[in-house]
């Protein structure tokens, strides 16, 4: 157990052995900066000033050569060797309405949502809350490190968490998941973190891009909305992009929503349609997004999740038409 000391400030907290310098801030429940966890984002920068640590990810790139000359480290991928000082600045909207909490889980139902997409149902061993759109680490056996996948479901009694998660080609995680675990078995979990989750308070309408494993954060979104008594009769326009008709999915989950069709919208499109019946939508997410309701973004609460260069795409279009970032909700974790 480390003491972790800021500087210039009586703020002090412990962080375990096995811990990060981040999460263990968060878990006691300060606002240290974050977005990814992984490396990534470099949002989680701090200045070591004094005490040793060791670098989980050698290589993040959310850390440049520059930043490590000037003693700079990356929050999520410091684990203390020593008691440390460090010097950033805490920001009260990180502060974790629900700290996240370290803990095993138990794999008990799997299901095929299309031929690269899986839904992972996970009962934790003490149910902990989370915010719809949050995601969690995941710690798999025999699989270095740990993988962050959002949450398709909404918080609930049972402890249940649902992933719904996209197989990559070779990937160690997804390979684990896929192919190496079966009902019964139990993982580590560590959550709830992100930033992306549904802005309850607010009754703008709602519109969410997603593609890919993104999926799962903008289905838990729509869920929690449908239930939230403010959002009730707000429009939901949901966006899913493949790359072939047989990469759409989503619309059974929508369509057990109060609602459907009144006044929550699926719009799927495809981006390499040719030759497999598909007639409906063509193009980007992005591009769908621009041309269904460019006068109606900048009036919107926006969630997206999905690849990097979707991921990016959208952004710029959501620059390009003026939206105000303060309605715009991701976490990219690539
Ligand atoms: Fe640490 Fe993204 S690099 S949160």
């Amino acid at each position: 157990m480390a003491a972790i000391a800021l500087k210039g400030s009586d703020v002090q907290w412990t962080c375990a052995d096995d811990d990060t310098i981040m999460r263990s801030a968060l878990r006691a429940g300060l606002g240290f900066p974050y977005e990814c966890n992984v490396g990534s984002c470099g949002n989680c920068r701090f200045d070591l000033l004094e005490g040793e640590i060791e670098e989980l990810r050698a290589d993040a790139p959310g850390l440049s050569d520059r930043d490590r000359e000037r003693g700079r480290r990356l929050g999520c991928q410091s684990r203390p060797l020593t008691d440390c000082v460090v010097k950033l600045r805490l920001m009260p909207q990180y502060e974790s309405r629900f700290p996240p909490v370290r803990q095993q889980a138990e794999l008990i139902e799997v299901r095929d949502i299309t031929h690269d997409i899986r839904e992972f149902r996970f009962r934790l061993d003490k149910p902990v809350r989370f915010l719809a759109g949050q995601y969690a680490l995941l710690d798999l056996p025999g699989v270095a490190g740990n993988r962050a996948y959002s949450m398709a479901n909404v918080e609930n009694d049972a402890g249940e968490w649902h992933f719904q998660i996209r197989r990559v080609p070779n990937g160690a995680a997804t390979g684990k998941l896929f192919d190496g675990l079966s009902l019964g078995d139990r993982i580590g979990v560590d959550g709830p973190y992100g930033m992306a989750y549904l802005r309850a308070e607010s009754d703008r309408d709602i519109i969410c891009l997603a593609g890919g494993s993104g999926l799962s954060p903008m289905i838990s979104v729509t869920r929690a909305a449908a239930a939230t008594p403010l959002l009730a009769g707000r429009r939901i326009d949901f966006i899913y992009g493949g790359r072939t008709a047989r990469d759409i999915c989503g619309e059974d989950m929508l369509a057990e929503l109060p609602g459907f069709g009144s006044n929550i919208h699926y719009h799927p499109v495809v981006s390499a349609a040719d030759g497999d019946g598909w007639d409906g939508h063509c193009g980007f997410v992005h591009e769908l997004a621009g041309k269904l309701f460019s006068d109606r973004l900048p009036e919107c609460e926006v969630y997206f999740a999905g690849p990097p260069m979707m991921g990016q795409a959208i952004q710029k279009m959501l620059i390009d038409l003026g939206v105000p970032p303060a309605q715009v909700h991701f976490d990219q974790f690539y």
